[in-house]
């Protein structure tokens, strides 16, 4: 009997009540009930049904495993208790923070007391997040210029810094790695300049600001943040320009922890799932507009082997995904202060909701064979 059918045997009510079955379902059964339960004790955003299922290959359907619904009231924020830092007068630079995540951030960060530089794209253009950031006419709140592409706006970004530290011999305390882009598409679908671009900003921006700050920050003895994504944990489908990225940087935060640990600078990694719906990451007119260079520059035999209808198909998925998200962003906001405050913060924080979380748990733990049967195929 394969694996699945067996998990299936296991946790059928009418199954065969053997020794060795009620062995094997005390064995399961725990493992998933552990998980959930696990997470159910952990509030974070709200929750949509979800199922967990196993395809049934013998009778070609999908067998229900699990069915989860919203929590019956409003799901709690997850709080810290443990030993916090006092901020004093530390500074933190942000980037991206001309919307989503980075620009709600500024603002926390800010009321909290620290000294925030808020790195945004779009400083020279005057965008709105900019003017909003500017019109708190705050000496501990300002906006500089930085597209992280550009080694030499960085460059001038560390200058900015210095200048601006109370004693830049005691360094900066913390550098949150915000910025970034995101893109879908099959890998037939994605060219070889969508896959670049999407890395020059997530994953080699993450690291040109890195190796820019690090002197700073080493003499702080302070914090690298870096926001990943769940997809930097877990892969799926037509999400490859930027699983990559996001992999890449869970693999250069866990590198420079190793590294940095000796020195005193903590390295933690935030992997938020769903939050599209809060940010503007994606949005409709976005997703058309990439659905629509991506077709019209398809090579002609991926073009004709697909067919119109297997890609609008997959295009109306995301646009589903897009919509699904959760609104509140607080969850994310938290694990950062956290992670720049705490005396002891998390080498991973995961605010996303339930589904996401047990996915990752499973695609990451468990063997690829059952968590491709549960998830993907
Ligand atoms: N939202 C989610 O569901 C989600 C989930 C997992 C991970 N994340 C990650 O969270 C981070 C923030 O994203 P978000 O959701 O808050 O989206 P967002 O609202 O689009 O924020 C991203 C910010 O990065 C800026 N940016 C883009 N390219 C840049 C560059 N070259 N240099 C400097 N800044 C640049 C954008 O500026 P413009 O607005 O001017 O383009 C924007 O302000 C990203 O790293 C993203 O991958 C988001």
């Amino acid at each position: 009997m394969s694996f699945h059918g067996c998990i299936l045997q296991i946790l059928q009510e009418d199954g065969p009540t053997s020794g060795r079955a009620l062995r094997r379902r005390l064995t399961i059964l725990p493992l998933v009930a552990t998980m959930l339960t696990a997470r159910l004790f952990r509030p974070l955003s709200h929750l949509p049904g979800k199922t967990l299922s196993f395809y049934d290959r013998e009778k070609g359907t999908r067998r229900m495993l699990l069915l989860y619904s919203a929590p019956p009231g409003p799901v709690s924020r997850r709080t810290y208790s443990d030993e916090v830092n006092p901020v004093g007068s530390k500074a933190v630079l942000v980037t991206g923070c001309d919307s989503g995540f980075g620009f709600s951030l500024a603002k926390h960060l800010h009321s909290k007391g620290f000294l925030v530089f808020a790195g945004c794209l779009m400083k020279d253009r005057g965008n709105d997040g900019v003017k909003e950031l500017d019109s708190l006419k705050s000496d501990r709140l300002r906006t500089v210029q930085l597209n992280v592409c550009k080694s030499e706006e960085v460059d001038k970004v560390v200058e900015i810094v210095r200048s601006g530290l109370v004693d830049p011999e005691k360094g900066m305390w913390g550098l949150v790695n915000n910025a970034g882009i995101s893109t879908f598409g099959e890998v037939e679908f994605t060219s070889m300049e969508t896959y670049k671009e999407v890395a020059e900003v997530n994953l080699w921006g993450t690291v040109r600001m890195t190796k820019s700050f690090l002197p700073l920050i080493r003499r702080a003895k302070g914090r690298v943040v870096n926001i990943s994504s769940m997809l930097g944990r877990m892969a799926n489908p037509a999400r490859s320009p930027y699983c990559i990225t996001k992999f890449g940087v869970e693999a250069f935060s866990d590198c420079l922890r190793y590294e940095m640990y000796p020195l005193g600078v903590k390295v933690s990694v935030v992997e938020p799932g769903n939050f599209i719906a809060a940010t503007s990451l994606y949005s409709p007119e976005r997703i058309q507009a990439i659905a629509n260079k991506m077709w019209d520059e398809l090579p002609e035999v991926v073009r004709k082997d697909y067919g119109r209808k297997y890609f609008d198909e997959k295009i109306a998925k995301m646009e589903t995904y897009c919509n699904s998200g959760s609104t509140d962003t607080s969850p994310v906001i938290n694990a950062v202060t956290h992670a720049l405050t705490s005396a002891n913060p998390y080498t991973r924080y995961h605010p996303m909701d339930y589904y996401w979380w047990l996915r990752m748990q499973i695609m990451t733990h468990l063997p690829g064979a059952v968590s491709d049967r549960i998830y993907i195929h």
